[in-house]
């Protein structure tokens, strides 16, 4: 079983370089209500560290390079994101740790809702006790 689930997106270069259109329905998989995205990260920092009960995401690291760690309460299982034509699906209930971001990494994050802090899941031990259904 594999917990990182990903998106493939066209690239549409041509002589002066590349272009991925994103399309809700099409190539992101849920109605898209959100989207930001995580730069100017310093060095040897860690984020993330929660799940969300009900949000659905999509991580694109439009530039430089990162690791996002998975986990849903079983296994883990790290990715290595540095494919501008590469989305990562990550649903409900996966707790999620991003590390080891490089200079100018940008990673976008299209977002299946607003910004709710009551959907974050934010210590681990309640996240593997929601999971277990505890
Ligand atoms: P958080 O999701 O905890 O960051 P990360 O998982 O990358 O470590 O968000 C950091 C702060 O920004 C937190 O105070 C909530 C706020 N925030 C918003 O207000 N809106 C948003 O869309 C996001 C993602 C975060």
């Amino acid at each position: 079983m594999t917990l990182a689930k990903w998106l493939d997106f066209q690239a549409l270069g041509d002589e002066r370089g590349s272009l991925v259109a994103l399309e809700q329905g099409t190539s992101i998989p849920f109605e898209i209500k959100r989207i930001y995205y995580i730069y100017h990260t310093e060095k040897d920092i860690s984020r993330g560290y929660h799940a969300h009960k009900e949000l659905k995401q999509v991580a694109i690291c439009v530039s430089g390079s990162c690791r996002i760690t998975l986990d849903n309460g079983f296994v883990r299982e790290d990715v290595f994101m540095d494919n501008p034509t590469k989305g990562l699906l990550i649903d409900s209930l996966l707790w999620r740790e991003m590390h080891d971001f490089s200079a100018g990494c940008i990673l976008l994050v299209l977002a299946s809702d607003h910004y709710k802090e009551s959907d974050y899941i934010r210590d681990y031990s309640c996240f593997t006790a929601k999971v277990n259904n505890t």
